[in-house]
């Protein structure tokens, strides 16, 4: 495996590795991806090994344009064409009906597919030289950490990918938000860097998932437990005093907490839930490497990307 900048010329030579065939790990502005070939069952089938993911957790496919992205799928509601036109490229995912050419190990045997268009340049270039879809989920071994740099990569998956494109730090910090529809309305399958409000002006109000008894859940991959750092994790009140100790680290949302405790994060010192979505992934690989043994993490406000945030904070906290 090999870890290089992204430049037109590692893109151009990544671009090959995927027609070919191989693996490579990517930036996006949400989080790194793991990408490969999404027509090619065989390179997709590599992603899940290379994760160490179940099969039955489908994969997003990645197109460089809407026009492109729309092709994938086999109908498009038009609450589903307005939000393409506002957010494309752009932190959101949309899962709608599959067109034909798509693999079924891209989808895990549903009849439905993900697909976005992420907005970062590198990103887009690759898929373009690739001329086709880039099958891709997060850049992580399964159920753990996110990876928001070509490091954070590095230090999960190794010599797995062909390549790695190191695009610095991901600007979003968090993955997209994950939308389908119900009824011509919109349901969210996973709260992400697209604030909930911001698709609800634009698509109407949102219903929630149903849960249809004995089929496979809507967003398969929305485990209880993910994104879990090897520490144990605790959601606090903020503020609320907890006891100081070597053993534990703490992850605040804008004040540093009294005490001395092994390590310390702060998402953000202006309380700004952009900027501590940015922080998140990194801050909680920080704080795991210290060897804490715990991590005490604040509740943030549950609205635009706090949402996300206390999201991926429950379940990194779940048993
Ligand atoms: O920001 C992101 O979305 C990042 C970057 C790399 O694009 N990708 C990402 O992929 O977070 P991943 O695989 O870690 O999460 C994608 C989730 C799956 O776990 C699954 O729950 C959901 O998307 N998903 C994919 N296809 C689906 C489908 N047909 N129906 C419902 N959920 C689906
Ligand atoms: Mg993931």
């Amino acid at each position: 495996m090999k870890l290089v900048k992204a430049a037109p010329g590692s893109i151009k030579k990544a671009a090959a590795l995927i027609r070919a065939g191989g693996v490579v790990a990517f930036p996006t502005e949400t989080v790194y991806g793991l990408g490969a070939d999404g027509l090619n069952p065989v390179a997709c089938a590599r992603i899940f090994e290379i994760k160490g993911r179940p099969r039955f957790d489908p994969l997003i496919l990645h197109e460089c344009s809407a026009a492109r992205a729309r092709k994938l799928f086999s109908r498009v509601p038009g609450p589903a064409l307005k939000l393409m036109r506002k957010f494309w490229p752009g932190p959101l995912t949309l899962v709608l009906p599959k067109a034909a050419a798509v693999p079924s190990i891209v989808t895990s045997g549903l009849d439905t597919v993900a697909v976005r268009v992420p907005g970062n340049r590198h990103a887009l270039a690759l898929i373009k030289a690739a001329g086709r879809p880039i099958a891709a989920p997060s850049a992580n071994r399964f159920g753990r950490l996110s990876p928001t740099s070509a490091a954070h990569v590095k230090k999960q998956l190794g010599s797995g990918p062909d390549l790695i494109l190191d695009g610095g730090n991901t600007l979003i910090g968090v993955e997209s938000t994950i939308i389908t529809f119900k009824g011509g309305r919109p349901v969210l399958l996973r709260p992400g860097g697209l604030p909930l409000e911001e698709i609800e002006k634009i698509a109407g109000p949102s219903v929630r998932p149903g849960r249809t008894a004995g089929k496979a859940p809507q967003a398969p991959g929305c485990l209880k437990k993910h994104y879990a750092p090897r520490a144990r994790l605790l959601i606090i009140e903020p503020g609320r005093e907890v006891k100081a100790s070597a053993r534990a680290a703490y992850l605040a949302f804008s004040e540093r907490p009294a005490g001395k405790f092994r390590a310390v994060g702060v998402l953000s010192k202006s309380g700004d839930l952009r900027e501590a979505a940015a922080n998140l992934f990194s801050a909680l690989h920080r704080l795991e490497s210290s060897g804490a043994e715990l991590i005490y993490a604040e509740r943030v406000p549950s609205r635009g990307l706090g949402r996300a945030i206390m999201d991926r904070l429950r379940r990194a906290s779940a048993e």
